[in-house]
């Protein structure tokens, strides 16, 4: 089967589609696995648009989306070898008014999709998956709406996927040979700019948040941090770069700024990374000369006090519910640091405990991985008038919902 799927939820405009053939491959049940085959995965990322101000803004990244989706839709079906003109002129007058009421809120996307929609044919593709939260919710809308009007004009089913889920269901993607009874229950720890929660899965749908951030998420912090340091947005990978050439000299300038380790000593599984960017504040205040130098060392403490607390509290949720993989996915995946000392501390304390860590270029937003939830949970399609967008959509189960991703 092939598997469109739309990625809107922050400040990346993705499209993906994915073949899944029945031979090799990871699968949900342990029985006959599956292969991936990525036909396309592409992005658009907004961060020069951002950049100016420091951060996303909502309504500036809806605009985006709404410029992008379409050549990114286009991009995504040529590499994919499915973009077909059409070869007779079809009466589709009422089809189009509808596709315009379902894009009512998104007048800057109606005008690209339908001379998009009037131009090329169906393409061969099964399925849509489409994030539907937790994200930004005006970006959130552009892509369900999106994804709304191809399956009315196609009459393509959409199974609405949570982007939590899929940062850790990507990991998937890459571990082949595994059968599921060797990875569950498994201790996922999910850090992004919106989220940083820890969540025990016992199976695929199967979650229970053990903890979450009070107040800002993991990279929330690095991009705060990094602005107070004037080093640019998005802040996680600045900082990351600047922390690690200040490592690989650690011996030649001692760290002296010490920042605090919120929440690292208490019982729960809950995280607070607020404290940590004003403590930044304040220390950045005290110092006159901001050299290279000093950021150097601020960058590698951040990075460092983050960390700490994050391994931490993933060691001993793992510990405690006696977990037999670890799960890493999120933006903040992608730093080098987290990924090498999580990995030394699970041989350190736990050896008997597998990783699981996703390519760096698939840990930041993609629709790659929005693909892969939507195959999990192709059983659970849905007519597309009832798909909302849900900007605190939960990865955890409800007692009266049948699945978790698409509460
Ligand atoms: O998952 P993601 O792409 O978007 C959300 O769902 O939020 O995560 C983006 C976050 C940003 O805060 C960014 O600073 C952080 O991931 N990030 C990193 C690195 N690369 C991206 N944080 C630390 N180190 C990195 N190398
Ligand atoms: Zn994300």
């Amino acid at each position: 089967m092939k598997i469109l799927a739309i990625e809107t939820s922050c400040d990346d405009t993705g499209i993906a589609i994915l073949e899944v053939s029945k031979t090799g491959g990871f699968s949900a049940q342990g029985g006959p696995a599956s292969g991936w085959n990525v036909l396309s995965n592409i992005i658009s990322s907004q961060i020069k648009v951002h950049k100016k101000y420091g951060g996303v803004y909502p309504m500036l990244a809806k605009r985006e989306h709404q410029k992008n989706l379409v050549p990114v839709f286009k991009k995504a079906l040529k590499e994919a070898k499915l973009l077909k003109n059409q070869k007779a002129k079809k009466n589709q007058k009422a089809k189009s008014k509808n596709v315009k009421s379902i894009l009512e809120r998104e007048p800057e996307l109606y005008k690209k999709t339908l001379p998009f929609l009037k131009k090329y044919e169906k393409p061969d593709v099964d399925l849509i998956s489409v994030t539907n939260g937790p994200g930004l919710e005006p970006c959130l809308w552009v892509g369900v709406n999106f994804a709304k009007a191809l399956s009315y004009f196609w009459n393509i089913q959409i199974v609405p996927v949570n982007h939590i889920e899929s940062h850790i269901l990507v990991n998937f993607m890459e571990h082949k040979t595994w059968n599921i009874k060797q990875i569950f229950p498994a201790v996922c720890l999910v850090v992004s700019g919106g989220h940083t929660q820890l969540i025990l899965m016992r199976g695929i749908g199967k979650y229970k948040i053990l903890g979450e951030t009070r107040d800002d998420a993991a990279g929330e912090c690095f991009d705060k941090c990094a602005k107070i340091l004037g080093l640019g947005y998005p802040g996680g990978p600045a900082i990351a770069k600047l922390a690690d050439t200040r490592c690989l000299s650690l011996d030649r300038h001692r760290v002296s700024i010490q920042l605090p380790r919120p929440m690292i000593n208490t019982k729960d599984y809950d995280f607070s990374f607020s404290g940590l960017k004003t403590a930044v504040l304040y220390a950045d205040r005290k110092i006159k000369n901001k050299t290279k130098k000093y950021k150097e060392r601020m960058a590698t403490e951040v990075q460092q006090a983050v960390i700490d607390v994050l391994l931490k509290k993933t060691i001993k949720a793992a510990k405690d519910f006696k977990a037999k993989t670890i799960i890493l996915g999120g933006g903040v995946s992608a730093n080098e640091e987290l990924r090498r000392q999580l990995k030394q501390k699970i041989q350190k304390e736990i050896p008997d405990t597998k990783c699981l860590i996703p390519d760096t270029v698939l840990s930041t937003d993609n629709a790659l991985m929005t693909a892969i939830t939507g195959f999990y949970h192709r059983n659970k399609k849905q007519a597309w008038q009832k798909i909302k967008a849900k900007a605190n959509l939960r990865i955890e189960k409800k007692p009266s919902e049948p699945f978790g991703s698409t509460a």
